[in-house]
């Protein structure tokens, strides 16, 4: 009785043993096959993403010419808010010459948007504007200067340094297209763009006269009076 509860026994863990070790041959095949489907996928998922970059890059391929008609766009907002911004300098400055400097380069911007718009019309395409947020910035910033120095001894000199910093920015991005214009073959559009910067500049000059030979001095005057009195 005893001698066949043993064999009993001895079958019984032998068995078990064989189970396990078949267990354990399934289960290593089975993380073999897991590996195997990973590296499989994770090849699937490569290629995918390689197709996906390529297509991705084609389809948003840009080149100069992009980067040009952007600009054009940025410039055509910048200046149209320029436009409606000057009357406000205008309405403020108190320097007949300045006053005058200002207007005129008012009726100036009127035809830049002209020149812009026929550059448009060269590239075969409608005039549209394109939010500029850096002359959004620069134009907010001449609004709140206006606030603070409006009617002020400083109210001039602090026009010029907001209308400055206009001018400034309008000859940076006049400059770049003009040179994009060239490398791209858009003569005539590069003839509008140097006509625009021209402007731009003698702008800017007439500002930095009026503040140098002028409106800086008749400023510090006031600060001088204001230390006298004190
Ligand atoms: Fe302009
Ligand atoms: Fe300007």
């Amino acid at each position: 009785m005893a001698n066949e509860k043993k064999a009993a026994d001895e079958t019984s863990t032998k068995a078990k043993e064989k189970a396990s070790k078949s267990s354990k041959a399934a289960r290593g095949k089975a993380e073999k096959a897991s590996a195997e489907t990973r590296a499989k996928r994770s090849q699937t998922i490569a290629a995918k993403a390689a197709s996906a970059k390529a297509s991705k890059q084609a389809s948003e391929s840009k080149g100069l010419a992009d980067l040009f008609e952007h600009a054009l766009a940025d410039m055509y907002y910048a200046e149209k808010k320029i436009y409606k911004s000057l009357p406000k300098m205008i309405k403020a400055a108190n320097h007949p010459e300045l006053v005058e400097a200002l207007t005129q380069h008012r009726e100036e911007t009127a035809a830049q948007i002209e020149g812009l718009e026929a550059i448009f019309a060269l590239l075969g395409k409608r005039a549209k504007a394109e939010k500029c947020d850096a002359i959004d910035g620069i134009l907010e910033e001449s609004e709140s200067l206006l606030e603070d120095f409006g009617g002020t001894a400083a109210g001039d000199a602090a026009i010029i340094f907001s209308c400055q910093a206009v001018e400034h920015y309008e000859i940076t991005r006049y400059g770049s297209m003009s040179a994009f214009a060239d490398a791209l073959g858009l003569d005539e559009a590069k003839v509008h763009l140097e006509t625009i910067l021209d402007q731009e500049s003698a702008a800017d000059s007439k500002l930095s006269e009026l503040a140098e030979d002028t409106i800086n001095d008749a400023a510090a005057e006031y600060d001088e009076d204001e230390s006298e009195h004190a």
